[in-house]
């Protein structure tokens, strides 16, 4: 029996691609192992949103010309955003002569063609297409990496280009998939225990299906799904998110009462200058809306700093955006040129010391803020789903709270009593990233 593991970097999108690759890999009749190096293939799933991504790719992929060496039969393959940059797979034919099949992540579907055409011919598949009009899920049957929740497609691909950002180019335009297709897929998760239902797209507010349907209209088919208990997505667009979907959070119990809300920046210079749309003064009013629709809303956030440009006084309307949102927590990044963006191109680059001062005080803000914010939850009760045991200890669990707080927590139960189930959890001690409780009957 062969073997096979798929190492995944980047976002959502990449793991739940993983989930489908892992699905086709099953259906041939290959079974899982969980040590890469010692399946007979293993996929690589890859990202390019920085360049360390890139770095530490680049590096993984080097120490694979061992193990081919020692097993001649080894497959590799190489997918993701990377090589949907030509550079990159030159590089790859260049450098890697050790990787037998590279796809892209618009023809995911194509993988056991590959393999086949790779076993019986010997040579090596390279297959990268750009736009795919025939993306589709539809004939997807992933190997879910939960039981309990799911993360489930809405929308393909990205027209926002963004000055700073590679997905546009690696994940081509956007598609919206049908409602009633999406809406189809989560009844049959639900019948299967799906419990939490996370949806994806490069920007969900965008959503428009070919019979019209809005993001709040596909929020509300599926509030009203039987056996589902909570709705997440990612990830919001501050110049597209409407007040209809703002609603939502009041009108839609199952909606969990959290958002990620890229800023990317407080100045709107910056913003401008990124491509972003909205300024602000529309971002600041966005979260008033949020917050007065829905009270107890968590709001987490990506900030770019060091984007090209950027001068002390657009850092300290970036700090002082922070300040007045309070955001539950926050994703900072250093810019990072990516080849082929507008940025890329742009002058005024940010020198190292500077970028990593700014980051610096950023993190420090935004942590001070989240262990503040987190304080409030000290002694309170809150509902925990539960998605494992805890990585600090063996009788510890964790798990999210509806505004997606991670909570590690101890209880008498087990884990295969525990793991998918909603329970209640007194909280005892409030940190940074995560909060500590104990569970109450
Ligand atoms: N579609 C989502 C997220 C895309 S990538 C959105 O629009 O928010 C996730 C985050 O990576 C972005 O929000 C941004 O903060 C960061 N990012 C993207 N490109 C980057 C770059 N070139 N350098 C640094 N950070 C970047
Ligand atoms: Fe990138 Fe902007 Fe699209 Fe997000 S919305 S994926 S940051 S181009
Ligand atoms: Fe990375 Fe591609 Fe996602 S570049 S962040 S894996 S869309």
């Amino acid at each position: 029996m062969a073997t096979y593991n798929i190492i995944t970097y980047g976002c959502q999108m990449n793991e739940h691609d993983s989930e489908n690759i892992a699905g086709m890999l099953e259906a041939l009749g290959y079974i899982h192992e969980e040590d890469p190096w010692s399946a007979d293939l293993v996929v690589m799933n890859t990202c390019s949103v920085r360049e360390n991504a890139d770095k530490r790719f680049f590096g993984v992929l080097g120490q694979f010309k061992k193990v081919k060496k020692s097993n001649p039969d080894f497959i590799l393959c190489v997918c993701g955003c990377m090589p949907q940059q030509p550079r990159i797979v030159e590089e790859i034919n260049k450098r890697f002569s050790w990787v037998d099949i590279v796809f892209g992540t618009q023809n995911i579907a194509k993988l056991p063609e590959l393999l086949n055409l790779r076993q019986k011919t010997g040579k090596k598949q390279r297959a990268i297409v750009d736009n795919n009009p025939d993306i589709t899920e539809d004939e997807m049957h992933p190997v879910r990496m939960h039981h309990h929740k799911a993360l489930v497609n809405i929308t393909f691909g990205c027209n926002n280009f963004c000055t700073y950002c590679i997905v546009p180019y690696t994940r081509g335009r956007e598609k919206s998939r049908l409602l009633r297709d999406v809406v189809c897929e989560i009844e049959e998760l639900a019948s299967d225990g799906v419990r939490e239902v996370m949806l994806l797209g490069q920007n969900v507010d965008s959503y428009k299906d070919a019979l019209g349907n809005s993001f709040a209209d596909l929020i509300k088919a599926v509030n009203g799904i039987e056996g589902i208990d909570r709705i997440r997505f990612m990830t919001s667009h501050p110049k597209d998110i409407s007040d209809e979907m703002i609603e939502c959070f009041k009108t839609c119990d199952k909606l969990c009462k959290n958002i990620h809300l890229p800023v990317q920046s407080g100045s709107d210079r910056v913003l401008k200058r990124m491509n972003r749309h909205y300024d602000r003064e529309r971002y600041l009013s966005i979260v008033d809306k949020l917050r007065s629709v829905c009270p107890d809303i968590t709001i987490s956030t990506d900030i770019i700093v060091g984007f090209p440009g950027e001068t002390e006084e657009d850092f300290e309307e970036t700090l002082d955006i922070a300040r007045r949102v309070r955001y539950d927590s926050a994703f900072t990044f250093i810019y990072s040129a990516r080849e082929g963006t507008p940025a890329a191109k742009f002058e005024d680059k940010i020198d190292d010391e500077t970028c990593h001062r700014r980051f610096d005080r950023l993190v420090e803000l935004m942590d001070g803020i989240s262990l503040e914010k987190n304080k409030e939850y000290k002694g309170k009760v809150m509902k925990v789903l539960v998605d494992g045991v805890s990585k600090t200890s063996d009788n510890t669990y964790s798990g999210r709270t509806d505004g997606f707080k991670l909570v590690n927590f101890t209880s008498d139960k087990t884990e295969d009593e525990i793991v998918g189930q909603m329970v209640k959890v007194e909280i005892s001690e409030t940190k940074t990233f995560s909060l500590e409780g104990i569970e109450v009957l």
